[in-house]
C-alpha cells in the first residue's frame, strides 16, 4: 500500500556536505518528495518533536544536536514507506548499520547519526504535520 514516512536529514550530515548524496539515494530508491523544506529547529522545537525520549540519559544532548543546526525537513511517499525507509537508513548506531544504508555510509555516531526516520504509520503523519502545513504537502 502507497502511504507516507517523514525524514529529517540531521545537521552531522548537513554540515559534512552529505545532504545532495543522501537525497540522491532516497529518490533513487523510490521515494516521491511530498514536502521539503530547510529549516532550523530552536532548543524548545527540537525537545518537543523528540519528547517521547524525555526520560532517555541521551535526551539533553539529542535536544541540544537537533538544535545546532539547519537540517532537511521532507515527507516521502512509496509503497510500504514507513518500513522500507526505515531498511535504507539501518540501525540507530551507524556501526552495526548494514553495508550500503544512509547511516553506514553517511552518519558519525549514535547521537549523530545523519537522517531520522519516522517509526510507524502514526508518527509520520504527526511528525510530517509537525514541520508542513496541509498546503505544504503534495
Ligand atoms: P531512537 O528512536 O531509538 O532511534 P531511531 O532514530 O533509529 O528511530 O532514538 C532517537 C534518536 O535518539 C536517535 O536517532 C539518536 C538518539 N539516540 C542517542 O543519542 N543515543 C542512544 O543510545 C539512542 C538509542 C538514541
Amino acid at each position: 500500500m502507497t502511504n507516507r514516512t517523514f525524514t529529517m536529514i540531521k545537521p552531522d550530515a548537513m554540515k559534512n556536505g552529505h545532504a545532495g548524496a543522501i537525497l540522491d539515494k532516497i529518490i533513487k530508491s523510490g521515494f516521491r518528495i511530498v514536502a521539503l523544506k530547510q529549516t532550523k529547529l530552536t532548543e524548545e522545537k527540537a525537545g518537543e518533536f523528540y519528547a517521547v525520549h524525555k526520560a532517555r540519559p541521551f535526551y539533553g544532548e539529542l535536544v541540544e544536536f537537533m538544535s545546532s543546526g539547519v537540517i532537511i525537513a521532507a515527507i516521502l511517499e512509496k509503497d510500504n514507506a514507513v518500513a522500507d525507509f526505515r531498511t535504507l537508513i539501518g540501525a540507530t548506531d551507524p556501526s552495526k548499520a548494514d553495508e550500503g544504508t544512509i547511516r553506514k555510509l553517511f552518519a558519525t555516531s549514535v547521537g549523530e547519526n545523519a537522517v531520522h526516520g519516522s517509526d510507524s504509520d502514526e508518527n509520520a503523519k504527526i511528525e510530517g504535520d509537525f514541520f508542513f502545513s496541509g498546503l505544504e504537502q503534495f
